[in-house]
């Protein structure tokens, strides 16, 4: 299953840039992301794989789904996507949390907005190899959340270890597994110095189980996004690359080998080997001008009047 010659697959994810016809709207992200676009694309790389927040509120708008589809469909390349939690909604939570600014059960991923992003973008569940590497991606907020998809996930991800073996398995999820351990417990959401560790990674009966899924399956790399500061660790025999925004860091002050700065990965395969690279942006928008609030807020914060381009989404 060694293939002679090296060829190249790209990851970039959590672009996010929204719309000027949304409630708010930053341009320097859709900037960035049009930086990342033609980075990309200069590449050559033989697929592209997103890791999820394509949209800033494609929860709340299929206008910026079909923007964001139009964008991608553009580049030429193949690519394959998993929605993240401004797509469709958050992981699942019983308890409201620590900050009264967000909803977080509101905020829960449903089943409608998941049909929402598959009808643009194509399952919540998928794998497929090319030549000696296996990728596999899954809407992790399905797990936990009782919504109907979710059964039938853990099932197609108890029986990957049924296809035929293969050089390498690479696991393409939104949130991180663990923030610092792998065996680290489920953080509290109503605590405020553990909210955002529970906002970024997943609980430990989730992961625990998941973990036992991909030793089965030979998984060999998962790469996740949602943080938006690069870092890589590896546990249990698998390497775990925390991926870089392509248009906005955050989470700068987490670790002190954390790097937020912009760009994507870029995997090249030579051989039974892997050799990743951090491709950062070149061109980084230098504009300011944005409008509207920042993270999760109410329905009552979002003001559509406010939106540059008209019609407004609502
Ligand atoms: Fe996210």
């Amino acid at each position: 299953m060694c293939n002679k010659q090296p060829w190249t697959f790209v990851y970039a994810a959590d672009m996010q840039p929204g719309s000027p016809r949304s409630f708010r709207y930053r341009p320097a992200l859709m900037e960035n992301w049009h930086s990342t676009k033609r980075q990309i694309i200069a590449n050559k790389p033989q697929f592209w794989l997103n890791g999820g927040d394509i949209t800033r509120d494609g929860l709340l708008h299929d206008g910026e789904f079909v923007e964001m589809k139009d964008e991608f469909d553009s580049m030429g390349i193949p690519y394959h996507t998993i929605p993240g939690n401004m797509d469709v909604g958050n992981k699942h939570t019983a308890r409201q949390g620590f900050f009264d600014s967000r909803d977080d059960i509101a905020l829960n991923m449903k089943s409608k907005n998941l049909a929402r992003y598959e009808k643009f973008f194509g399952p919540a569940y998928w794998t497929f190899d090319h030549k000696n590497v296996r990728v596999t991606g899954f809407c992790d907020m399905l797990l936990g959340s009782s919504q109907p998809k979710e059964e039938k996930l853990w099932k197609f991800l108890e029986e990957l270890k049924k296809l035929p073996p293969i050089d390498h398995h690479l696991i393409l999820m939104h949130y991180a597994m663990f923030i610092d351990d792998i065996d680290e417990e489920t953080f509290d959401i109503t605590k405020e110095d553990e909210y955002m560790q529970w906002y970024f990674g997943l609980d430990k009966p989730i992961r625990m189980r998941l973990l036992k899924f991909f030793k089965a399956a030979n998984v060999t790399r998962v790469v996740t996004g949602h943080i938006h500061c690069r870092k890589d660790f590896t546990a249990a025999g698998i390497c775990f690359d925390l991926a870089p925004s392509a248009t906005c860091g955050q989470w700068s002050d987490k670790w002190p080998d954390g790097d937020i700065s912009l760009g994507f990965f870029r995997y090249d395969v030579n051989g039974r080997e892997i050799t990743k690279t951090f491709i950062p942006l070149e061109n980084i928008s230098q504009r300011t001008d944005f409008y509207g609030p920042g993270g999760h807020p109410k329905p009552e914060f979002r003001n559509y009047s406010m939106a540059w381009q008209k019609p407004a989404f609502k």
